[in-house]
């Protein structure tokens, strides 16, 4: 029977260009909702853009353009990059659709009218940057704004507040009692620890007379709401009609875990007597020369230029491989160049050819069956079912880079098996064993590169797709009875070459 796996990306804020960091946990997401796709669950893929709020107010004055057409062209242009990228989310949320504002004001509505929402007035820091009030314990450690808040001015303010404080003592039961609730595990410790001290009650209204740019009260017409309270209901207003709620998982970065997606929303869930989600995976942060990659490092736009010159495959590899998620990593273009290399074009892709190669000199192009079986095959196969064991272990934990890391030893085995078998020499040989032999090397690589590409199609779609169809058999839709060693390849028909990564001339640096 298939299970339902509805799984969220962040939504995006529109007020500026897409980066590596959404770039990456699009990526991140999309691999997990196709891996879930062909082990037969019924996937639900959600992403989408995050539209209020003041940044997005301020960036559309500046423009001289009304919010709602700055959301729109920043809307296009971060569809674009899903696209680009092969993501294969099955809907896209924005927050100034109808479908979403009608959820919000229902939400605020039920928590006003069971009194979890008060008036009262306050003065105290505001940080402009993050729309918030800041208490003392945010200042760093000289007693200074971190730079993250911006400006910060003492504001006085009449506001709604949303009773946060009352759901502490379930979070922390909840946290404590569902131990995969937060991964990973040293994330959760984090949020354990946060919990120690008391919450405060989350202001989740902003004044007219300051921003417009939000979803209204429905209590209140003078306030809108802020814009963590609306971003955070996508995830529930997306799924409403289609009943697919609670969400499996969350894909989220580092620095919107805790308090926003750890405290805020399971804690508005709480109060309006839905289920949390089920899991929040928290990645963490792509950094170019070191620094946190970001609209303002003109180098995270410029990674991506990557996607055009090398693919979205190559790409897609390289991000999934090179960050363990949990931890930061450290993108550069010489890490991207040397994977593109040695991972894909010298292992991964030669192996492809050498088999295209062969087949096609020695057998017309047609794969041959399995004649002789010796240690050589045995260990091959034995090999095959102990990369597909891990395999899918890691990947059941997200730990992806893991995964890979462990499927090309199997692709470098396969390589290696070929070197061993040398079969250029069997070729010149005329002893019936050696051509028995020849046919058995070129029956295992054919399989073994096409249990490889079945397993790696949620990673590297279309260039699985290509290779499959390049050894004579179709895209792999499912991993039902695919990914046992059958020798289905016999017979079939191969394509006389086929270059999966090109050779690609390095392009001069450009000044960031
Ligand atoms: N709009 C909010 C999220 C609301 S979700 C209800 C937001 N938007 S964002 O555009 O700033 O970030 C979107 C996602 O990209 C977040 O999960 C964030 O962690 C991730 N990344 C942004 N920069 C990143 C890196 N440099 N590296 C990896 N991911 C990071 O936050």
């Amino acid at each position: 029977m298939s299970s339902k796996f509805y799984i969220t990306t962040a939504i995006d804020y529109a007020n500026g260009t897409p980066h590596l960091g959404h770039a990456y946990e699009k990526v991140l997401t999309d691999v997990i909702a196709r891996n879930a796709r062909m082990q037969g669950q019924a996937v639900h893929f959600l992403t989408g853009l995050d539209e209020h709020g003041q940044k997005v107010q301020q960036t559309a004055q500046k423009e001289n353009k009304t919010p709602q057409v700055l959301v729109d062209e920043v809307a296009v242009v971060f569809q674009e990059l899903l696209k680009k990228l092969n993501i294969s989310n099955d809907d896209y949320i924005r927050t100034t659709e109808t479908r979403h504002k009608t959820v919000v004001q229902d939400f605020l509505q039920k928590l006003f009218d069971q009194g979890l929402i008060f008036k009262a007035n306050k003065t105290g820091w505001y940080s402009v940057r993050q729309e918030q009030f800041l208490n003392e314990k945010d200042r760093d450690e000289n007693g200074e704004w971190p730079e993250i808040y911006g400006e910060v001015t003492i504001t006085q303010e009449e506001n709604y507040y949303f009773k946060l404080s009352q759901f502490q003592p379930w979070l922390i039961e909840h946290i404590q009692s569902h131990p995969e609730f937060i991964s990973p595990n040293f994330r959760r410790n984090q949020v354990l620890e946060f919990l120690k001290e008391p919450l405060n009650d989350l202001c989740i209204s902003r004044p007219k007379s300051r921003l417009t740019w939000g979803i209204e009260l429905p209590f209140d017409p003078h306030f809108v709401t802020y814009v963590w309270f609306d971003a955070l209901t996508n995830y529930y207003s997306a799924v409403l009609p289609k009943n697919l709620w609670p969400a499996d998982v969350h894909v989220i970065g580092k620095d919107i875990l805790s308090p926003p997606h750890a405290v805020y929303w399971p804690c508005m869930l709480k109060a309006l007597n839905i289920e949390p989600p089920r899991q929040l995976l928290v990645h963490g942060w792509w950094t170019i020369k070191g620094a946190k990659a970001s609209k303002s490092t003109g180098n995270a736009t410029q990674s991506m230029a990557f996607v055009d010159t090398h693919g979205a495959d190559a790409f897609r590899y390289y991000l999934c491989r090179e960050m363990t998620v949990g931890q930061d990593a450290n993108f550069s273009d010489d890490t991207f160049n040397t994977r593109y290399a040695s991972d894909l074009q010298n292992n991964f892709g030669n192996l492809l050819n050498r088999l295209l190669n062969m087949v096609t000199r020695h057998y017309q192009g047609l794969i041959p069956q399995v004649a002789a079986d010796e240690e050589l095959e045995k260990n091959l196969r034995r090999l095959w079912e102990e990369t597909l064991t891990k395999y899918q272990a890691f990947m059941a934990e997200y730990q992806i880079s893991h995964a890979l890391e462990a499927l090309w030893v199997f692709i470098s085995a396969l390589n290696a098996y070929i070197e061993t078998r040398a079969p250029w020499k069997l070729a010149k040989s005329t002893a019936p064993e050696d051509r028995a032999r020849l046919d058995s090397c070129m029956a295992h690589v054919a399989e073994g590169l096409r249990l490889v590409s079945t397993l790696l199609t949620p990673v590297m779609p279309a260039t699985c797709d290509k290779i499959l169809i390049n050894i004579g058999g179709q895209p792999a839709q499912t991993f039902k009875n695919q990914l046992t060693w059958g020798h289905s390849c016999t017979g079939q028909k191969v394509e006389a070459v086929c270059i999966l990564f090109p050779k690609i001339e390095p392009t001069p640096e450009k000044p960031a």
